[in-house]
């Protein structure tokens, strides 16, 4: 796959940049829709979207315009000055979300980090939790980002390794298991501010919960009067066939936590909402961050949020979502162990043999044409840009068949 211009540029982040992902070796140059190009201008289906970042597609003439009309004119003022960008976007998002406020941030792992103090603050100033008590119950599986008090949540042993000391005031329960948020609610509840959950598990290979979980987990924090937090980082903004993966049951968080495709993937844009009760715990110094809101961003985000809408693209995900796992489950193979999802975000589970089939499978997909990646070993998501069209998607379908059928073939050779 690496040819003479590719293993430059690979070479290059191997020598000055720190090892911390492991990329497939292909070196991305431009972008369109659901298609990316690399160096040597080979074309690919992008079906990872920046781990779904890119819903709108890449380079989006919408939102990229937005980006250029606020970047000639202002870009950065930071939080000690009003701005005319911030307000109006504030609006936009109240107006959008329903929800009374927003607390505006960068990367999805700051807005999950600013959740979680805003939920300790409510339980401290509402609840009544004595202090330095307040717990907060994350989902075994989870991934909610890198920060120090995130991976003190992960039951990930690579994420957490030598990280330590964590973070105190977590409770990992199972995910998927109403029985167990129950029981811990019953010990301990008079010291839990919050209960944080991805309505799919994302990272953990796109682990869809029974149906009904949300809700049950929803009622359950209503009653014990727990904050009820719904990362949508990866889920929310049309993925999953829905504006909010938690619309599908109907839940409406306490707290709100977007990022990824809240820019469509041309800035770090994330967002934290919620009711004033919450929201109004935090006041000036207490939290912020010198890029969060600004008005390049605000721009950019609105832009992306219109493009949603304007293109219906939650219904389009949904749709052709059907038409992918369908397609998918036609194709009958030995290699596929289960595949799940919900929307356009979706994964392969490929049945264990030697332990190396998902990247090899994945590689053979590039070679094919088309992107994506393993997750946690055997599985690999789906993802591809919202827009793409069912004709598009139709053909890339055909690769991945196509790549699964000659792995079927290649394994005997495997076992020589
Ligand atoms: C559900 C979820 N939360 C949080 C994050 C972290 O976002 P970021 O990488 O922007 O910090 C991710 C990233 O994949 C995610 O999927």
């Amino acid at each position: 796959m690496s040819t003479h211009q590719s293993k430059h540029y690979i070479g290059l982040e191997e020598k000055y940049g720190a090892h911390n992902y492991h990329p497939l070796p292909v070196v991305l140059s431009e972008g369109r829709g659901c298609y990316v190009w690399d160096v040597e201008g080979k074309r690919y289906f992008d079906f990872l979207s920046a781990y779904s970042a890119v819903n709108q597609g890449h380079c989006h003439p919408k939102i990229v315009a937005a980006l250029h009309e606020q970047a000639s004119k202002l870009c950065l003022t930071s939080r000690a000055f009003y701005n005319d960008a911030l307000g109006p976007y504030e609006k936009y998002m109240h107006d959008y979300f329903g929800y009374d406020k927003i607390l505006p941030m960068n990367s999805g792992a700051e807005a999950v980090e600013t959740a979680l103090k805003l939920t300790r603050k409510w339980g401290y100033l509402k609840k009544g939790i004595p202090e330095n008590e307040a717990i907060v119950v994350a989902c075994s599986g989870n991934f909610h980002g890198r920060t120090i008090t995130i991976v003190s949540l992960s039951s990930d042993a690579e994420a957490r390794a030598e990280y330590g000391p964590y973070t105190p005031g977590i409770e990992v329960i199972p995910y998927n298991n109403v029985g167990a948020l129950s029981s811990l609610f019953e010990e301990k509840a008079a010291s839990i501010a919050g209960f944080l959950v991805e309505p799919i598990q994302g990272e953990a290979g796109v682990n869809v919960p029974d149906e009904g979980y949300l809700k049950q987990c929803h009622t359950l924090c209503k009653t014990y009067n727990v904050l009820f937090i719904a990362d949508e980082i990866q889920t929310g903004i049309g993925r999953t066939g829905r504006m909010l993966c938690c619309d599908h049951e109907g839940v409406r968080p306490d707290i709100v936590i977007l990022g990824k495709a809240l820019s469509g993937g041309v800035l770090p844009v994330s967002a934290v909402l919620a009711d004033d009760e919450i929201m109004m715990t935090i006041e000036p110094g207490q939290h912020g961050s010198t890029f969060g809101g600004f008005p390049l961003a605000c721009k950019v985000a609105m832009a992306a949020l219109e493009v949603v809408k304007e293109e219906r693209l939650a219904e389009k995900a949904e749709k052709l979502g059907e038409i992918f796992r369908d397609a998918m489950r036609a194709i009958k193979s030995p290699l596929i162990s289960q595949i799940r999802g919900k929307g356009l975000l979706n994964a392969i589970v490929i049945a264990p043999h030697k332990g190396k089939e998902a990247w090899d499978l994945c590689l053979k997909m590039a070679d094919n044409g088309l992107l994506a990646k393993p997750t946690h070993g055997n599985i690999i998501r789906f993802a591809p840009p919202l827009v793409i069209t069912e004709e598009e998607l139709m053909e890339a379908i055909g690769i991945i068949r196509e790549s699964i059928k000659s792995s079927e073939i290649a394994q005997p050779v495997n076992d020589i």
